[in-house]
């Protein structure tokens, strides 16, 4: 159809904008530095323009996994004054700079689509065997650092390590945060963006304080966990990772690296067995845990509806599909990334209320393997008609659909192309 040709040629241009040759940047100006699950989920739609440039996207971003196993969420390839907080802040002393906190692992997830899609059988056999060590180590590094006491699920020690920065998931234990001794700062987001579609002032502090106060342990992720006054288990966190450990387990078996395949299934059945302990029967969806207190939050957020992604049982995602339909009743467009008729519930405000489309794609994709196909077909409805009433946004508002926060984002663009190819049943997007 033309209208989605036209819209894959804009969805080329943006990226191509974006693309820093080795790696994409999520957005000029706003995000000048390769972010990690940005790019792993950008190279799903690069993939269908050229397969090589797609390994290379993550093959960049594991070239910067630290040596205990973990891959930083963002690579600080060359000098930019635009972001706050930059290298300096970070002091984590790699030698390309890096932050010290992680990001959702969508890595073995992708590496999976990417393999079992590529045309260039050759090509993807090469690439998939250099990272299938590199991915394994970084899921043993979830499961060794961020599950100390070996419950088999992980926590996130910082809100930006969630990729939902400002959800109101994490405010209870944000309370915990404090803030006495952060750093004089000046913010450079808010340049950039409507500061009434990004975190408060009272948000950095805390996530500032975090980085210092983790920085000043050295970045030695034996210690953080138990030092941090933040630590909370996220059922969208845990469900990206126990898919991304199921889908490695199947590239090792492809691939007869058989080891590598057995650890990582292992990872996912323990791992979605503790996921159960999340399940809220009273929100017909999954709660985060405070691992300070042990207490479920009471904050309905897409977070709790991302474990349709993973594995669990049917009944769940039935569920889970049924809360969606509740959502919609509130909300002209799917998904808000916050329960509409929760008062806390903001339209505008990046985590609080809007929708990203890549987190709609990563709850459609687990809902049609669920046998949910008509929930999922309208979360792809709803994301193709945002995209062609208002452009490649970093999200947009869940009543109206306006853009909100940066605009010509790389993965919304990558989105655009994977979802056309998805919906047109054939893996190929109409180029
Ligand atoms: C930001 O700066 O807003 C990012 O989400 C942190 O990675």
């Amino acid at each position: 159809m033309a209208g989605e040709e036209a819209l894959v040629a804009r969805a080329r241009e943006v990226i191509r904008a974006n693309d820093r040759g080795a790696y994409t940047v999520p957005t000029g100006g706003l995000y000048p530095f390769q972010w990690n699950w940005d790019s792993c989920l950008t190279a799903l739609g690069l993939a269908h323009l050229d397969e090589e440039r797609a390994w290379t996207e993550v093959v960049t971003l594991f070239a910067h996994q630290w040596e205990d196993g973990m891959v930083p969420h963002i690579v600080f390839h060359e000098p930019s004054d635009g972001y706050f907080p930059g290298p300096e802040v970070w002091g984590t002393g790699r030698p390309t700079p890096t932050s010290g906190i992680t990001q959702p692992p969508v890595a073995g997830f992708v590496v999976r689509k990417l393999f079992d899609r590529a045309e260039d059988r050759e090509l993807a056999t090469a690439r998939a065997r250099e990272l299938l060590p590199k991915v394994d180590a970084w899921h043993e590094w979830f499961y060794r650092h961020r599950d100390r006491a070996g419950e088999g699920l992980v926590a996130v020690l910082h809100p930006w390590e969630s990729g939902r920065d400002n959800s109101v998931d994490w405010d209870e234990a944000f309370e915990r945060v404090p803030t006495a001794g952060v750093a004089p700062y000046t913010r450079r987001d808010t340049q950039h963006a409507d500061p009434a579609h990004r975190p408060t002032h009272a948000q950095y502090d805390r996530y500032l304080w975090l980085l210092q106060r983790f920085r000043d342990l050295g970045w030695d992720n034996a210690r953080l966990h138990d030092a941090s006054p933040f630590r909370v288990v996220d059922p969208g966190f845990n469900a990206i990772l126990i898919r991304s450990c199921a889908d490695l387990a199947s590239v090792a078996d492809a691939l007869g690296a058989s080891d590598v395949a057995a650890r990582n299934r292992a990872r996912a059945a323990r791992a979605l067995a503790a996921l159960e302990g999340l399940w809220s029967e009273a929100h017909g969806q999954y709660l985060c845990r405070d691992r300070t207190t042990g207490a479920l939050v009471d904050s309905a957020s897409v977070g709790g509806l991302l474990p349709a992604f993973a594995a669990v049982p049917r009944e769940r995602a039935a569920r889970i599909a049924r809360t969606i339909e509740r959502w919609a009743r509130h909300a002209a467009y799917l998904v808000p990334s916050h329960d509409p008729t929760d008062p806390r519930f903001e339209p505008q405000r990046y985590w609080r209320g809007p929708v990203w489309l890549v987190v709609n794609y990563l709850i459609a994709d687990g809902l049609r393997g669920a046998g949910e196909e008509d929930a999922a077909a309208r979360i792809v409805d709803s994301s193709l008609d945002l995209l062609a009433r208002s452009g490649f946004a970093e999200y947009y508002d869940p009543l109206t659909a306006e853009a909100c926060g940066g605009r010509s984002f790389t993965w919304t663009a990558a989105m655009a192309i994977e979802l056309l190819a998805a919906r047109r049943g054939v893996g190929r997007p109409p180029l």
